[in-house]
């Protein structure tokens, strides 16, 4: 099979749509990450998902949605704070964890009582949903262990000849993935920082959001596995008011002993670190997040064997950055 990317007109996403509702799978854009989708509904088709990735089936799905409607036809016993949060942040980058419907087969919850829901707000995404007529299950579309994909031309590298079409909706805004939140027990509990910011999550709750307890592990299965790996060693750095001497101590030990590295850093930090190898990954947590996972993929094309990652504040999409950082080094903190 040759995978094709196709520009987003109305026959394209018509074409890609057709391919969910006869059973396959394609990749699609969302504001967050790309998704590799299939009709949720279909055993077969959700199985092929897991094969192309090369994802553990323990490692449940979220279900995307087109309309608050189609909420209804995956999900029960939604209580009302978690309407109250989909009437907010839907569409957008949040998942919530609900009580999933029997017509949801378990080999998408991996074998959870619960499914993980959103409605992304990507105008190409919303197009194809509403075109599918189908709830749409997907995972990112990467290769399993290596970053999220934020671009077609990414899910292209990892997946070519493994599916027919990656839908092309640009370069994802946010570039992180949405966060998820369980809204299936009593009190909301934090499972992924995300685009949508834990404090945002507060107001609209108007009370705190914990994390799920560590011994809670199995709320979100996919936490626990290799994630967000490039080729090359990824270092992150804590975030202090000292940062870039002590990042550019580490570049230079490095170096001397001939590793090639490269140091992500905020736009008003690139002259800090004079002429050592650097990408300016914008001028804020913002910019950082939109540009985090391609500039993971680019070092390892630009032949870079190390990559020094400034740390961020631990508030808004900083949490989900550090999140996606710690994962990526596999806790290798400078
Ligand atoms: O932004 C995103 O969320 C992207 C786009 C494509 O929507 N999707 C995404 O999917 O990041 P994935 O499969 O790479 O990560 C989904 C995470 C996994 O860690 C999984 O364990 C968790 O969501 N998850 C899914 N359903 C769940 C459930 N019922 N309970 C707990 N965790 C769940
Ligand atoms: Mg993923």
């Amino acid at each position: 099979m040759n995978t094709k990317i196709l520009q987003p007109s109305d026959q394209n996403i018509q074409t890609c749509a057709r391919v969910i509702q006869n059973g396959g799978v394609v990749a699609f854009p969302t504001e967050t990450v790309y998704g590799l989708g299939a009709d949720a509904r279909n055993e077969r088709a959700v199985r092929e998902i897991f094969r192309v990735k090369g994802r553990p089936s323990d490692n449940p799905l979220i279900v995307h949605v087109y309309d608050a409607e189609q909420i209804e036809e995956v999900a029960q016993n939604i209580s009302p704070a978690a309407r109250k949060l989909m009437a907010q942040f839907m569409p957008g980058a949040l998942t919530l964890v609900l009580e999933k419907k029997p017509n949801i087969p378990l080999c998408v919850t991996g074998g959870l009582s619960t499914v993980g829901v959103r409605m992304p707000s990507h105008p190409v995404c919303r197009s194809f949903l509403q075109a599918c007529g189908v709830p749409v299950c997907a995972p990112s579309a990467n290769t399993s262990t290596l970053p999220s994909p934020t671009a077609a031309a990414h899910v292209l590298r990892d997946l070519q000849g493994k599916i027919p079409y990656v839908l092309d909706g640009g370069n994802c805004e946010i570039g992180v993935e949405s966060t998820i939140l369980d809204m299936s027990g009593d009190t909301p509990r934090l499972l992924r920082a995300g685009g949508v910011s834990r404090e945002a999550l507060e107001k609209a709750c108007g009370c705190r959001i914990e994390n799920a307890a560590k011994s809670d592990r199995a709320l979100c299965p996919g936490m626990k596995y290799k994630h967000y790996s490039p080729r090359a060693n990824v270092l992150f750095s804590a975030y202090y008011s000292g940062m870039a001497e002590g990042i550019a101590r580490c570049y230079d030990m490095l170096a001397q002993e001939g590793k090639r590295p490269v140091i992500l850093c905020l736009d008003a930090r690139v002259p800090a670190y004079g002429t050592r190898n650097v990408y300016a990954m914008g001028k804020d947590s913002g910019g950082y997040a939109h540009n985090l996972f391609a500039s993971l993929r680019r070092a390892d094309d630009d032949g870079f064997d190390t990559v020094i990652a400034e740390g961020v504040a631990d508030t808004g999409v900083g949490e989900a950055i550090i999140n996606r950082l710690v994962k990526s080094s596999g806790g290798q903190i400078i």
